[in-house]
């Protein structure tokens, strides 16, 4: 074993270490800011389209109108799948949705336009160019893998896209086949809106390190979409489902967290790597859940989920606050949205933000590769195979 007094300073979990500038996204996490760009989050997600975010991160300012409409028109001249992939949905239909659209995402790099466009360190603007073209073409794509694998493996054939609708409303009418709510349509757009973007959070990290090996945009995001789902990441929103569901009524709220931090549980929903105060994300889907509640009949969930907010109050003296995955779990809930299909509309929308982290990683590049201190035996003698007991 290497003596003690050379073990260098660990950083557990990478936690407050700065690997990388960035352009994307600012959090202060001791006062719970965010900012998209430079645009506070809260101007952002009340006064902006998901079509609108993704064009402010892949491009670097807010579209004029024109911009705008060109973009969506990319957008949604993009929504298509090849045949071929939709057959390996319907080949691996019984996997999680997360392992489908990893899986079918990592298909589409045989069929992009741009994958034989290679890094060249000398001249490294063409590649950042197909890096964005392929990452407008996964966002537009992402939703129309995970609806044609839902109604795959539900046995209803899948439903083409509809170039009328918005990102979020088509992906409704995929989902479902028939044409949205408008309301119901924009609480997604928000939602897609608050996850677009947040920093070298653990799926974007992931994304980075396998673009810092010179990897292309699919292995990158391939990688990312692996990450977010763990439920320390993207999977809080579906284990807050399921956290309610058990919980049943509002009634058993206390006894239920009793227990639970009685084992040293954690409650999903709260807490984060980086914010030591509320999540500036979570207080606009706040207000919308309680809106849905009402709007659909269903007012216990929210009173539930306050019920839970205000007895974790006491969790904030050592930092633990509301996290935006608190309440997306229940707006995809209270919209019939099945709970696997959780983590994957976080995955729709971070699809930019993922893009834009690679974009910055390949524009500056190092490989990204820390160390770990080696605790085991040393030199030990060798024992040749028909020696060994
Ligand atoms: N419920 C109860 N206790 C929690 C908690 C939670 N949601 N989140 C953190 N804690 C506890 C930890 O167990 C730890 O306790 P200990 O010191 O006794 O071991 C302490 O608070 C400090 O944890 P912290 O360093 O703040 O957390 P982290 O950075 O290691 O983990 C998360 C961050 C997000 C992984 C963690 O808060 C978590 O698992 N939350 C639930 C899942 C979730 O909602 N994820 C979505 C994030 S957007």
């Amino acid at each position: 074993m290497q003596g003690l007094e050379n073990r260098p300073q660990i950083v557990e979990g990478l936690k407050g270490v700065y690997f990388a500038t960035s352009e994307a996204s600012f959090i202060d996490g001791e006062i719970g800011k965010l900012l998209y760009r430079g645009y506070n989050i809260h101007d952002v997600a009340e006064n902006t389209t998901f079509e609108e975010t993704a064009y402010l991160l892949l491009k670097g300012r807010l579209p004029n109108k024109v911009e705008l409409a060109a973009f969506d028109a990319e957008l949604k001249a993009n929504r298509q799948l090849p045949p071929e992939i939709i057959e390996v949905i319907r080949q691996v239909q019984k996997a999680h949705p997360m392992d489908v659209l990893r899986t079918a995402i990592s298909g589409l790099s045989a069929f992009d336009p741009d994958t034989e466009v290679r890094f060249d360190r000398n001249n490294p603007q063409p590649y950042l160019d197909a890096t964005l073209r392929k990452g407008i073409r996964l966002t537009a794509k992402a939703p129309t893998i995970i609806t044609a694998h839902h109604r795959i493996r539900t046995g209803q054939a899948p439903v083409a896209p509809q170039s009328d609708l918005s990102h979020a409303a088509n992906f409704l009418y995929m989902l479902f086949g028939e044409t949205p709510d408008p309301e119901d349509a924009r609480l997604i757009d928000v939602d897609f809106v608050l996850h677009a973007e947040h920093g070298s959070n653990a799926s974007a990290f992931a994304a980075r390190v396998t673009a810092a090996t010179q990897a292309d945009l699919h292995c990158a995001i391939t990688s990312g979409i692996g990450t977010l789902k763990g439920p320390w990441h993207g999977g809080a929103a579906e284990a807050v489902s399921k956290m309610c569901e058990e919980i049943g009524d509002p009634d058993r709220v206390e006894s239920y967290l009793e227990e639970q931090l009685a084992l040293k549980e954690r409650i999903m929903g709260f807490g984060h790597r980086v914010y030591r105060a509320e999540d500036p994300r979570a207080r606009h889907l706040r207000e919308r859940a309680r809106e849905l509640g009402l709007k659909k009949g269903q007012p216990k969930w929210f009173q539930m989920l306050q019920i839970i907010e205000q007895k974790m109050q006491r969790y904030q003296s050592r930092g633990i606050f509301v996290n935006v995955d608190f309440y997306a779990g229940a707006i995809y809930h209270l919209l019939n949205v099945p709970d696997d299909l959780f983590v994957p509309i976080f995955a729709m929308g971070r699809v930019p933000g993922w893009v834009l982290q690679c974009l910055e990683q390949y524009a500056n590049n190092d490989l990204i590769r820390p160390l770990t201190f080696y605790t085991g035996p040393m030199d030990v003698p060798f024992v040749p195979l028909d020696q060994r007991r």
